[in-house]
């Protein structure tokens, strides 16, 4: 066996793995068909039949509404665009707090700031990394107004005891499905299982349109008020005659014609793409198999994996080697892939630092130069964000989890040999990463 690239042998591959691209003829001809028809946004910001969009944007939302089994599809330029106008939505504000994972994009909690309400972590579940009832149960108070369900990773949260929680306390559900399109919870798309869900169709998810994103709901009134935040609310309540006025300071978060005709195109590819990730998982994860100190990612109750993200469970106790070094070695086997070619291979020694790590958490700087929302007057609570209040993310964070997207179209199955032998090769050579730890200390 040869050395360690890590330790200066001869990597296991240095061809570039493919780029991850998927957009194809039927994304060129909906592109042209907007260009053709000359309207590449029909959105008016008043009172107006076109205040709902243009028809491509208005097919897209039908389109995506049916897929997921829902009464409305609510299109955003964006899912933090998609995010902001759900906790607008809800009704969340100054006093308001809103439960939310810490093991997220930040955007899943800067989204009650905006709002003027304050974020509270829960922590997640050691083995979905999604939020589960008991740890939200464990958050709420009189103030908790809203919960964000991250579906992590691309698989569901257990969402059946989350909606019978909050049902209980009369709190609003809203489901970050950002990373798990097409993903499933006890045959239901996640999506339609809370009050809202929000979907990205940024260029790194299942299926894209460059920015955007899809809000849904069976809630007409709520789907009013998404469609309000998303289009200069204050501009049009009048004319609606809309009478709750509550979060009625309109943004323009709205999708342009060109991305929404591309994905209608991009969705009906989205099961395919999934299926294809789901086959490459399987086919890597029998060649990771024995693999000492690797454990594959675990399905939670009910749901299914999209893939987003194929998180590994890394034991350094097991091991003897830190996660850390165990992932530079793996990553210094490989290419740099398509689109971070600067950055090596889509691998990462854990995902985001828990949120409440971040300096707008820590300083409690939001909104101007009075602290708020953190010390807003009409805030009772008493906002904690030191370590150790989400003991399972940070042990996740910082000591277990390995994230790659190394399964994700177009690898090969013959890219997905060399990735499970750069695995074994740092596998079978532990003793030379402990030797030099050993030797460094
Ligand atoms: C869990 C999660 N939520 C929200 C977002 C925000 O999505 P967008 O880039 O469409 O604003 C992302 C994007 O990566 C995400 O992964």
């Amino acid at each position: 066996m040869s050395e360690l690239a890590l330790l200066g042998g001869k990597p296991v591959r240095t061809e570039p793995f493919p780029a991850y691209r998927f957009i194809g003829e039927e994304e060129k001809a909906a592109a042209i068909r907007v260009l053709d028809s000359g309207i590449l946004s029909r959105f008016l910001g008043t009172w107006h039949p076109d205040f709902f969009g243009g028809p491509e944007v208005q097919a897209f939302e039908r389109d995506w509404a049916a897929s997921a089994g829902v009464r409305h599809g609510v299109s955003m330029n964006s899912a933090t665009s998609g995010l902001y106008a759900a906790v607008g939505a809800v009704g969340a504000g100054p006093g308001d707090e809103v439960i939310v994972s810490p093991y997220t994009m930040i955007a899943s909690a800067t989204a009650a700031i905006v709002f003027n309400a304050v974020p509270v972590f829960a922590d997640i579940d050691p083995e979905t990394y999604t939020l589960s009832a008991e740890t939200i149960e464990a958050r709420i108070t009189s103030r908790t107004k809203a919960i964000i369900v991250v579906h992590i990773f691309g698989q569901s949260a257990d969402m059946d005891p989350i909606m019978a929680l909050a049902r209980r306390h009369g709190i609003r559900v809203i489901e970050d499905c950002a990373q798990a399109p097409f993903a499933t919870y006890k045959g239901r798309s996640v999506g339609s299982l809370g009050d809202i869900g929000v979907f990205s169709l940024n260029y790194h998810k299942h299926i894209h349109t460059g920015e955007g994103a899809m809000c849904t709901t069976d809630d007409d009134e709520l789907a009013e008020r998404l469609q309000l935040i998303r289009n200069h609310a204050e501009a049009v309540v009048e004319k609606k005659g809309v009478t709750n006025l509550v979060n009625m300071v309109g943004f323009n978060f709205r999708l342009g014609e060109i991305e929404a005709a591309i994905g209608r195109a991009q969705l009906r590819k989205g099961p395919a793409l999934v299926q294809t990730r789901r086959e490459n998982v399987r086919y890597l994860e029998a060649k990771l198999a024995g693999i000492p100190g690797l454990a594959m990612p675990k399905v939670g109750s009910g749901g299914d994996h999209v893939y987003y993200v194929h998180a590994l469970d890394y034991s350094e106790a097991t091991t003897g080697v830190s996660r850390d070094t165990f992932v530079q070695a793996v990553k210094a086997e490989l290419p740099p892939t398509g689109l971070r070619e600067h950055e090596g291979p889509l691998m990462g020694a854990g995902y985001v630092r828990p949120l409440y790590m971040a300096p707008m958490f820590r300083q409690m700087v939001g909104y101007g130069t009075k602290q708020c929302p953190f010390r807003c007057p009409h805030y009772e609570g008493t906002p904690n964000y030191s370590n150790g209040i989400c003991p399972n993310a940070e042990a996740a964070h910082f000591g277990r989890v390995i994230t790659h997207e190394m399964m994700r179209p177009p690898m090969t199955r013959r890219d997905i040999d060399d990735v499970a032998a750069a695995f074994h090769k740092v596998a079978e050579n532990l003793h030379r990463l402990s030797d030099r730890a050993a030797s460094k200390a």
